[in-house]
């Protein structure tokens, strides 16, 4: 018989934590729609005391995300419990997430306290979140390096406090699979209260090991096991949700466990986050990567083509990769566009659908054939489009190695044209340049990433900016064929965000140019 292992995302609030990474309402309504497609068993959707928005936000999901449990995460004391609660207290399963630093280098160090103290806040804090939510977790934050037996103590203390979940996180990365593995069975042996619960671990990934130990934890009976979609989150990351579902499901004779997770919904779910949040999979990434089915030489292509399981131990499908029907090119036309959509998931309406088939038509014009992985992008791209304040036109770019570049750049604004032009250290700051003249606001570039979305030197390039505009900061992403266009897309979609925002346009009719 297989065990069910409970799998708890937490890529809307470790995963938030990435510097640059903050998400507005919306943003985490339409990744908490998409977990909840996924089949994910808990969303921590944020940590509400952190801010109005974000508790606003965690009320929002709260509200229209039916399904799996909607936790936020709480420090223990009273004020974040009740915030918490506020945020969660419409969820049709809500939860509320209490933590406290259990190790003495946190206690000592950080909370400048004592055992005996740290002990008293978190049944406190427990019987305190209890008495207003059916569904309390408790996490002894620095678990891995708490001593064992007043880890013992302070897990038994609180399930008696009304804890119904317990976890043990390595939150700085530094256990190794056997002794992570091994405190997991030593606190099944030690602690009986555990029995009536359930164990949950939380990894993080300095050493490169926030998998390897959660398997190992799952190997020692753990039940339930925090992760994030493309394993993102604090410093060097949480454990990848997709990376653990894939090892449970590949290796299940092994580990004779099972998780509720819709695989076929891994693939979409990573390329949202990566999308929304502005951070790019790296191609070699497992399970999601953009290398990770395919076969570059001679000898694997030919056995993959003979047998796909000669070099592949996992299908694409069960991912949702879809694999290619039809071929679509400019000679498409709305329908065979309409049926390689529903083919890859998507079914939309008509208003958007007209505006994927216009910057469809608008690729394939200068890229030979479009495949899923473009068309995907197209159709992400235009989902998450922001009102456009300024919309692209048209820019010309002059650049060689002995000259300064000189971008044109024409926007479209309230039904008129504007064009500027300005020079830069290269072509794509020239053209950010151009931008910035004339919407008259001065943006700062905190990041900037370009990608091949397939193959080839057709290939649709995918650019991801981070731009500051005052005290914030706004991603924007971009596609075409041509990589200066592709940049200076994904820069006017930060732009647009920031006006969506409520900043304020301040276009003249600009004329000169711009260094
Ligand atoms: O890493 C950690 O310990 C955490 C806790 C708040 C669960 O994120
Ligand atoms: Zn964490």
């Amino acid at each position: 018989m297989s065990r069910k292992i409970h799998i708890f995302d937490t890529t809307l609030r470790d995963g938030e934590q990435v510097p640059g990474a903050k998400l507005n309402k919306r943003q985490k309504i339409e990744i908490a729609k998409q977990l909840e497609k996924l089949k994910v068993d808990v969303i921590e959707a944020g940590f509400p005391c952190s801010s109005p928005g974000d508790l606003e936000a965690v009320r929002a999901i709260s509200r229209e995300v039916k399904g799996p449990v909607i936790a936020a995460l709480a420090r223990a004391v009273k004020e974040d419990i009740d915030i918490a609660w506020e945020a969660v207290r419409e969820a049709q399963k809500p939860r509320i997430h209490v933590f406290l630093g259990s190790s003495d280098i946190h206690i000592q160090k950080k909370l400048r306290s004592d055992r005996n103290k740290a002990m008293a806040m978190a049944v406190e804090a427990v019987k305190y979140a209890r008495s207003l939510c059916p569904d309390v977790e408790f996490s002894t934050e620095d678990g891995s390096r708490t001593e064992f037996g007043f880890l013992c103590r302070i897990i038994e203390e609180t399930i008696k406090a009304g804890a119904g979940v317990i976890n043990v996180p390595d939150t700085v990365g530094y256990a190794l699979p056997e002794e992570y593995g091994d405190l997991v069975r030593r606190l099944r042996e030690s602690v009986p209260a555990l029995e009536r619960v359930l164990l949950s671990v939380h990894c993080h990934n300095d050493l490169g090991l926030a998998v390897a130990n959660s398997i190992a934890a799952i190997r020692n009976g753990a039940d339930q096991v925090e992760c994030t979609i493309n394993g993102i989150g604090e410093r060097a990351g949480n454990a990848s949700l997709e990376e653990i579902v894939m090892v449970l499901k590949t290796r299940s004779e092994i580990y004779q466990t099972k998780t509720d997770i819709d695989t076929k919904e891994i693939y979409r779910t990573s390329r949202m986050v990566s999308r929304i949040m502005n951070i790019p999979v790296q191609p070699n990434k497992a399970i999601v990567g953009s290398n990770a089915f395919s076969h570059s030489s001679g000898i694997h292509q030919d056995g993959v083509l003979k047998d796909r399981t000669t070099y592949e131990i996992m299908k694409p499908e069960e991912l949702g990769i879809k694999q290619q029907t039809i071929v679509l090119t400019a000679r498409s036309g709305r329908s065979a566009l309409r049926h390689r959509l529903v083919e890859l998931g998507f079914s939309l309406e008509s208003e958007l659908f007209e505006r994927i088939y216009n910057r469809f038509i608008d690729v394939a014009d200068r890229k030979k054939e479009i495949n899923a992985q473009d068309l995907q992008s197209i159709v992400e791209i235009e989902v998450s489009k922001v009102p456009e304040t300024y919309k692209m036109h048209s820019i010309q770019i002059m650049s060689g190695n002995k000259m300064v570049p000189l971008a044109s750049v024409t926007l479209e604004h309230d039904g008129k044209l504007y064009t500027d032009a300005a020079t830069g250290n290269g072509p794509v700051d020239a053209v950010f340049k151009g931008i910035e003249r004339i919407t008259g606001i001065p943006g700062t570039l905190r990041d900037y990433d370009l990608k091949a979305v397939t193959m080839g030197t057709d290939a649709l390039g995918e650019a991801m900016v981070r731009v500051e505009f005052g005290e914030d900061i706004y991603s924007g992403i971009g596609t075409s064929p041509d990589v200066i266009e592709a940049s200076a897309r994904a820069y006017l979609n930060a732009c647009n965000r920031y006006f969506a925002n409520g900043g304020g346009a301040t276009t003249k009719s600009p004329d000169g140019v711009g260094g």
